[in-house]
């Protein structure tokens, strides 16, 4: 059994003349649940893009579960940073549509009571567009879960929410996730989330983005909302606050 979920090696990516990437390593073990943070257009996005088989990169080696996955799809759960819904398929055949796709069992009733566990149990049967951005967020959410992947790829899921909606969705993630562990790569712009959330926490610099950074968060399982005022909580957030507004490099 291979350690880890997802081993990134020395990857670059260039768009024509643009280099996002240069040099990443990175590693997701099993069932570890591991942030990117890092500044806008720093190339996150393009990182899940590559992870994904979506790109292939101009350089460097990605494994999923150990086996080497460069430019093949259909190896993770994916959330993209839009949530992409079929406009023309319900909420409900929204969310079952990975598990469609990777011909996996598909079971609109498990879809509707999970729909009811992010509190929109009257919508499985309505269209993309009668829903808000952050109901939206939530489906795509739900469909990348429900794929049954090893390794989820969340590509700042929560941005669309109020505060507190995306608290709710905090604890509803970390429940989930602390009763079945799988790994997650999670982006977000959100240093106190990637805290809460995280075992480890990836800073990224400008584009083309480097590693600046690898922080182990220290705090223990199950992870409850108090943490946050946690002494060394705090000097985590001030760290991370100074790599990302500090203009490193
Ligand atoms: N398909 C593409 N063709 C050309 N350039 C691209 C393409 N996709 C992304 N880029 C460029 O690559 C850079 C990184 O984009 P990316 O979307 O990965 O950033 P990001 O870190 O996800 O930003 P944000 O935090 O705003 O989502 C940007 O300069 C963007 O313009
Ligand atoms: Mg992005």
């Amino acid at each position: 059994m291979p350690e880890h979920a997802l081993t990134v090696q020395a990857l670059d990516h260039s768009f024509g003349d643009l280099q996002v990437l240069e040099g990443i390593d990175l590693t997701v073990g099993k069932g570890e649940f591991v942030s990117v943070v890092g500044p806008s257009g720093s190339g996150k996005s393009t990182l899940f893009h590559l992870i994904g088989g979506l790109l292939t990169p101009s350089a460097g080696q990605i494994a999923i579960n150990g086996e080497p996955s460069v430019g093949r799809r259909g190896r993770i759960g994916y959330m993209p940073q839009q949530p992409a819904l079929m406009p023309w398929r319900t909420i409900q055949d929204n969310v079952v549509l990975a598990r469609e796709i990777s011909r996996k069992k598909v079971d609109r009733a498990q879809a509707r009571e999970w729909l009811a566990r992010v509190g929109l149990e009257d919508f499985a049967t309505a269209y993309p567009h009668q829903l808000s951005g952050g109901m939206q967020q939530r489906v795509a959410f739900l469909r990348a879960l429900l794929a049954e992947q090893e390794l989820l790829c969340l590509d700042e899921p929560f941005s669309a929410l109020d505060a507190m909606t995306r608290t709710e969705m905090h604890r509803w993630l970390l429940d989930i996730w602390e009763a079945d562990r799988r790994a997650i790569l999670f982006v977000t712009h959100n240093i106190e989330e990637a805290l809460l959330l995280s075992d480890t926490v990836y800073v990224f610099t400008r584009r083309p983005a480097t590693v600046l950074e690898r922080i182990t968060v220290p705090f223990g399982r199950p992870r409850r909302d108090e943490v946050v005022d946690d002494p060394e909580f705090v000097k985590l957030r001030r760290r991370l606050t100074d790599l990302l507004t500090g203009s490193p490099r």
